[in-house]
C-alpha cells in the first residue's frame, strides 16, 4: 500500500533522492527548502506506511507575476520506476491542485513538460485535463523544447470528501453568488440613475443659439 500525504521539511532529502533517480531536472536542497518553506500546503508525497520509502513526491509553487490570476505552478514530480502505472502521480497531481485551490485561491494550474515526454503528456493532457497554452523553444538545458500547460481550477472541483461539510460549502459558495448579484444590480441600478439625471439636466440646458429665447433679466 502507498500512502499520499502532505509532505514535510523532514521528507525532502528523501524527495529530493527520488528526483534524482528520475529525472535530469536537479536541484539543490535549498530549492526544496524554499518551496517547504514558502509553500508547505503544495508539497505532497507517496509514501510506504512504516517503512519510510518515499517512492513518489509532487513539488509545487504559487505565481502570480506579470499581473496574471493567483496560480500553482508544477515544478517537478516523479514517481519511482518500482511504483509506476499505479495512480500515483495522478493522486499527488489532484492533492496539490487541491492545495493550491483551497489555500491560495488558484484559478489555474501551469506546467513545463519536454516535448517528448510521452508517459507525463499522457497524464497531464489526457487524465488531468491540461492544454497546451505555448511551446518554449530550448527551454531545458540540452536545448529540448518545452510545452508549457495550463489547467483551470475552481473549487467545485474538488468536493469535501464529507457530504455535510461539502452541503455547507455549496451553501456558503451560493450565498456568496447572490449577495455578488444583489451589489452587481445595486450598481447598476445607481448607474442608470444617475445617467437618466444627466440626460434631464441636458434637456434642461439651452441649446448653442437658443438664447435669444431665453427671456432676458430686466435691469433696474
Ligand atoms: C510521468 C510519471 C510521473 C507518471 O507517473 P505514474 O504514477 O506512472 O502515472 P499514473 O499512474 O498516475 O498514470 C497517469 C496516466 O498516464 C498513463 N501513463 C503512465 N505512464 C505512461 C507511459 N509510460 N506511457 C503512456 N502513458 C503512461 C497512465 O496509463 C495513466 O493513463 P490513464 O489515466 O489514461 O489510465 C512517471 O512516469 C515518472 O515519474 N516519469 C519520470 C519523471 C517525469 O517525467 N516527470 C514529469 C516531468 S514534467
Amino acid at each position: 500500500m502507498v500512502n499520499i500525504r502532505r509532505a514535510t521539511i523532514s521528507d525532502l532529502m528523501l524527495m529530493q533522492h527520488c528526483n534524482l533517480n528520475c529525472l535530469p531536472e536537479n536541484y539543490n536542497l535549498r530549492y526544496y527548502l524554499y518551496h517547504g518553506l514558502l509553500w508547505p500546503q503544495l508539497l505532497h508525497c507517496a509514501e510506504i506506511p512504516g517503512k519510510g520509502k518515499i517512492v513518489g513526491y509532487v513539488l509545487a509553487k504559487m505565481e502570480d507575476e506579470d499581473g496574471d490570476a493567483p496560480h500553482g505552478h508544477i515544478t517537478s514530480i516523479s514517481v519511482m520506476r518500482t511504483h509506476r502505472k499505479l495512480a500515483l502521480a495522478s493522486n499527488l497531481m489532484h492533492a496539490s491542485e487541491r492545495s493550491m485551490v483551497e489555500n491560495y485561491g488558484a484559478q489555474f494550474c501551469s506546467l513545463h513538460v519536454r516535448e517528448t515526454n510521452t508517459a507525463a503528456k499522457h497524464l497531464y493532457a489526457q487524465t488531468l485535463g491540461f492544454l497546451k497554452a505555448d511551446q518554449e523553444k530550448g527551454y531545458y538545458a540540452d536545448g529540448e523544447n518545452a510545452d508549457y500547460m495550463k489547467m483551470p481550477l475552481s473549487p467545485p472541483m474538488f468536493p469535501h470528501p464529507h457530504a455535510e461539510i461539502q452541503r455547507r460549502r455549496e451553501e456558503e459558495q451560493r450565498r456568496k453568488a447572490e449577495e455578488a448579484r444583489r451589489v452587481k444590480e445595486a450598481a447598476e441600478a445607481t448607474r442608470s440613475e444617475a445617467s437618466k439625471d444627466e440626460a434631464g439636466q441636458a434637456q434642461e440646458k439651452p441649446a448653442k443659439g437658443d438664447h435669444a429665447k431665453v427671456p432676458k433679466k430686466k435691469k433696474h
